[in-house]
This record gives structure tokens, C-alpha cells and sequence, in this order.
């Protein structure tokens, strides 16, 4: 097919031999089937900035690491530099998160590189050879959807251990290969160290998985692979491959609500000594 435009910076690079076809538009980016050399990739041609404005909400991107401070208050002031630097932190963290799980050994398409807003990375096929399909569009049964839900709660163990938290993870940002579930479709990825967020992130993904998988296995529905995942993140004990029951106690000890009056009281005092000292060197 003729070159999209976007494209073309590649092409002159010698990155890019071919375009194929287009795979897909999605509501973020176009994704086209490209030939490098003798290989088959995938290119993901990222919107611009105003058309994906509910990823980049602030509950995503805090704590994500921009080079420097000047940087930051650019980003922050919303100048034209600063939307500019947006941009290209947008569009990097994608690669950077495919390339931290895929070291992990997360299946992920193995990323390649990240140019002009299109990033370049392995397509992920069928046992036929094709572009594979999403796990939406796949027919299930009970037992295949309770080995899927297992294997996905795995990656999940395996991208909280090296530190990050999908943020968007569904049956349509899964995509399956001859081997089971790959996990794409990562640019809104969180950094769980750095983000207050993470936990409520990382409960609502597995929380996604365990509704669509209760759709063939009903059974999956009352689990809590996320809670207890993050318990055990915070706890530090979190480690890849450990045995998970999906279940978490509940602690029914009576709350000491005297001794959080307490704390509350102690810090409401502070906070009157210090406006009073302040008051004091005033005047
Ligand atoms: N590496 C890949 N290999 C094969 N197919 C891919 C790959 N990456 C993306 N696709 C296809 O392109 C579609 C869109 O990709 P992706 O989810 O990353 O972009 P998006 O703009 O967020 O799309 P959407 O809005 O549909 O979520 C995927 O659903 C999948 O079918
Ligand atoms: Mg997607």
C-alpha cells in the first residue's frame, strides 16, 4: 500500500522497507502490518495529542520520570516546549514499559524502537502466521478460560515485580498467540512505586480479567487475586510464580477508634502551635 505519511520518517531511515496494510484504528493509535527486511512488524502510529486526552489524566501520569526539572514545570505550565515535552513523554513510555517487561520476561511484543510518534515492535501472530486475535474474540471454554485467568494473573505477579501496573488491561488490550494471553497496548503503563494510584489500578485490572473470565467460568467472579497481590506487593513479599488462593482476610479485630481521636487531636494541637508561633514572630 501506498507509504501513510507518518510512516515515511522511517521509510528514510532505512527502518521500515514496506507498509503491508493497515491492522486496525483504534481510539489512540493506527497500527499497521510493516516489512523490515525479511521480518513482518507491527507499527503502532500513535493520535494526536487532543484524541486520547483520558489517558494522560493526572491519576496516570503521576510520579512518571521526565529528564529534568525544567522540563517538568514546562509540562506543567502547559507552555508549547512543555505539550512538546508531553508529547515525547507520552510517546516513549510505551516503549520504555515494553521494553522493562519484555527484560522481565512479561509476554509482551518484543519492542524495537520508538521514532516520529510510531513505534516499531514484533506482531504478534496466530499458529497460522496471521495477526493474532484479541482475547474478546476468541471461544472459550471453562477450562481454557481458568488456565487464561491463571496465566494473566502470572503476568500480572511478573510486571508488579519489575514495577509496573497496566492501567488499562482488558480482553481488548490481550491478544492471543499459539502459547496463550500476550499483553499489549501499554503507553497509560504506572509506575506502581511512584503513583498513589497503583493499587486502585492494579485491582481494577485483575478485576477486568476476573469479569471476563466469569463470563465461561462463573466461579472467577468472587475472587481477589487483586487485593491480594497488592497486599503482598506492600508487604514486599510479592515475588513471580508464587502461589496466589485469590482470597484475602479480613481483618474483624474492632477498629481502636480512641486512639485515632487521639492522633487526631495530637496533630490538630500541633498544627494550633504552630500558627500561634507564627502569629508570635509577626509581631
Ligand atoms: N504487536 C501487535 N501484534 C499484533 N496486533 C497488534 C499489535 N499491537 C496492536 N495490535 C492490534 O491493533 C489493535 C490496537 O492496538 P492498541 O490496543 O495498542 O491501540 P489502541 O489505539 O489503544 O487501540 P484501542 O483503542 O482499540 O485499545 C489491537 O487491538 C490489536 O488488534
Ligand atoms: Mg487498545
Amino acid at each position: 500500500m501506498k507509504t501513510p505519511k507518518r510512516i515515511l520518517p522511517l521509510v528514510e531511515e532505512g527502518l521500515v522497507d514496506d507498509v503491508l496494510r493497515q491492522l486496525m484504528s483504534g481510539k489512540e493509535a493506527t497500527v499497521y502490518v510493516v516489512r523490515c527486511g525479511d521480518d513482518v512488524r507491527c507499527a503502532k502510529v500513535y493520535k494526536e495529542a487532543n484524541q486520547r486526552a483520558f489517558h494522560q489524566a493526572v491519576s496516570y501520569t503521576e510520579g512518571r520520570k521526565v529528564k529534568n526539572s525544567r522540563q517538568a514545570r514546562a509540562m506543567e505550565k502547559g507552555t508549547r516546549y512543555g505539550r512538546k515535552m508531553q508529547e515525547e513523554t507520552w510517546q516513549t513510555a510505551e516503549v520504555d514499559a515494553l521494553y522493562r517487561l519484555a527484560n522481565a520476561g512479561v509476554r509482551v511484543p518484543q519492542p524495537y524502537l520508538c521514532h516520529e510518534g510510531v513505534l516499531l515492535m514484533e506482531l504478534v501472530t496466530d499458529a497460522d502466521g496471521n495477526a493474532a486475535p484479541r482475547l474478546n474474540d476468541i471461544e472459550l471454554t471453562p477450562d481454557l478460560a481458568r488456565r487464561y485467568h491463571a496465566m494473566l494473573i502470572e503476568q500480572v505477579v511478573l510486571m508488579l515485580c519489575a514495577g509496573v501496573v497496566h492501567g488499562d488491561l482488558s480482553e481488548y488490550n490481550i491478544l492471543v498467540d499459539a502459547n496463550g494471553p500476550v499483553i499489549i497496548d501499554l503507553p497509560q503503563a504506572i509506575d506502581a512505586a511512584a503513583n498513589n494510584n497503583a493499587g486502585v489500578m492494579l485491582e481494577r485490572d485483575v478485576e477486568n480479567l476476573a469479569t471476563f473470565f466469569a463470563q465461561t467460568a462463573p466461579e472467577l467472579a468472587d475472587t481477589q487475586y487483586g487485593k491480594e497481590i497488592w497486599k503482598a506487593y506492600e508487604a514486599g513479599e510479592l515475588r513471580p510464580g508464587m502461589t496466589l488462593t485469590g482470597k484475602v482476610e479480613v481483618d474483624h479485630r474492632p477498629a481502636d477508634v480512641g486512639a485515632v481521636l487521639r492522633d487526631i487531636e495530637a496533630v490538630r494541637r500541633e498544627e494550633e502551635d504552630r500558627l500561634r508561633a507564627l502569629q508570635e514572630m509577626r509581631h
